[in-house]
């Protein structure tokens, strides 16, 4: 690796807890670190809070360029154009995306900060590589400050159908932002494709291949690159003494039934946890008589509590977990187990071995991690993964039971064939989807992103 590397984020891959800097956990920022320490890298993005930002410091080897966000970016530029716009825009709109023109010029300002804090940060010929929908902008921004650099895009969520993406107001702006980059990379090849069409449509972008652009005499690559886990790492969580205990002791404090469902989500109207809800309830209907038999575990991670649509989310998830524990529970012991926080991670990985059916039941994803997760710590190849034709995930791990999660009672259905499905085929299911987490790690997802950059 030649060049030195800065990454453009949101978020900075560290934050404060009240004493000191603090790595935040996740796949990116873990196979990001040890990169970025060997060519001297940068990280630009945000800490998190409003007001002032310090300045750069360093931490674990890297350089941290914090963008600081007043109170009301927070509000329209975070809240508001990332998370009540592009958001649900860019995930099928399976809640109606808000369009206002007073987030919209916000998020203009905020991405020409991060791209003249990023412009500050490289020297000729390093490569900025920037991160996700919250800063659509800022590789055409940063190409008009700085032509003697390269730059990567990724996006981390879906680029949604031409249909959806027509809707934006401000879609050619968007478009032309995101072509300032000399490779564009996505999770899907659906992206990939819905990408090269608006780019043609409203920006003039012309195809050679499937795979590049020419835009105003330059050339764009296109990349499909699925972001992956560090698969190792959760293996050999999974397999210490202390998670097979936990394991052990939750299955034990889950009424010892025989099967265990688990769904982990950021709480989020993506995720489908609703209606995953209503299939668990539907698998109970079928079983009255025999109501131990299953639990099911609900992990909700707390997400973008201040925007109503989150707010209403979960009182209705809370409501369904109360209405489904009150018809099919008995004193001393509920079917459905909802714990509304995030865990540790040997704590997660606990709940990853205890499981026996894990499901994955988006109603549109980028990728999902979580899937890759649970394949990653089922070491004796048993375990059955339910995934939702709408996550990217799917896409990769062609073994899992894949299932339409709009269709209540077809979830069902499939919950009860896991729980049938004979052990050869659960293990022969199982060893294909292991042998896909193995091989496509975040290591090599990172490797194969800057190789493509490095090769300009
Ligand atoms: C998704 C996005 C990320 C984002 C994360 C958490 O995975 O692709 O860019 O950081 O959600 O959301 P938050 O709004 O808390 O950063």
């Amino acid at each position: 690796m030649k060049s030195r590397i800065v990454v453009v984020a949101n978020r900075l891959p560290v934050s404060w807890d009240g004493e000191r800097w603090v790595t935040s956990p996740g796949g990116l920022v873990r196979a990001l670190e040890p990169v970025l320490q060997k060519v001297n890298g940068s990280w630009v993005g945000w800490a998190g809070n409003s007001g002032d930002a310090p300045g750069p410091f360093e931490h674990d080897g890297i350089e941290q360029r914090p963008v600081p966000l007043s109170n009301d970016e927070v509000d329209d530029f975070y809240y508001g154009f990332c998370n009540g716009t592009l958001w649900p825009l860019y995930h099928d709109a399976v809640i109606s995306p808000e369009f206002h023109r007073h987030h919209w010029r916000p998020y203009r300002t905020v991405n020409q900060r991060y791209a003249q804090i990023a412009a500050e940060s490289v020297e000729p010929d390093d490569i900025a590589w920037v991160q996700d929908y919250q800063l659509q902008l800022v590789p055409g921004m940063l190409r008009a400050i700085r032509d003697d650099i390269t730059i990567g895009f990724y996006l981390h969520i879906p680029f949604p159908p031409i249909e959806l993406f027509a809707r934006l107001p401000w879609r050619r702006q968007l478009i032309e932002g995101l072509l300032g980059a000399d490779v564009l990379a996505f999770q899907t090849r659906a992206s990939v494709a819905n990408f090269a069409r608006a780019a043609r449509r409203f920006g003039g972008a012309e195809s050679v291949g499937r795979r590049e652009l020419k835009w105003q005499g330059r050339s764009i690559k296109l990349q499909r690159a699925p972001i992956a886990i560090d698969t190792a790492h959760f293996e050999t969580l999974a397999r210490s003494e202390g998670v097979q205990r936990r394991a052990r002791e939750l299955r034990h404090e889950l009424g010892d039934a025989t099967h265990i469902f688990l769904g982990v989500d950021r709480l989020d109207y993506t995720k489908g946890i609703d209606l995953r809800l209503k299939s668990f309830a539907g698998l109970l209907d079928q079983n009255v008589g025999l109501p131990r038999r299953y639990a099911f575990v609900q992990v909700a991670v707390p997400s973008r509590e201040n925007v109503p649509a989150y707010q209403e989310l979960r009182s209705d998830i809370e409501q369904s977990v109360g209405r489904i524990n009150g018809d099919y529970g008995e004193p001393g012991w509920s079917p459905v187990s909802y714990l509304y926080r995030s865990l540790e991670l040997e704590e997660l990985i606990a709940y990853y071995v205890a499981a026996d059916v894990m499901l994955v039941t988006p109603l549109r994803d980028g990728m999902n991690l979580v899937a890759k997760e649970y394949v990653a710590c089922r070491r004796n190849r048993s375990g059955v993964l339910v995934l939702s034709e709408f996550a990217g995930a799917a896409e990769q791990l062609r073994a899992a039971l894949i299932v339409n999660p709009h269709d209540v009672d077809g979830v069902t259905e499939v919950m009860r064939q896991a729980t049938e499905m004979p052990e050869a085929e659960a293990r022969a299911r199982m060893q294909r989807l292991r042998r896909t987490v193995r091989r496509e790690t975040v290591f090599e997802w990172a490797r194969d992103c800057l190789a493509m950059l490095e090769t300009l």
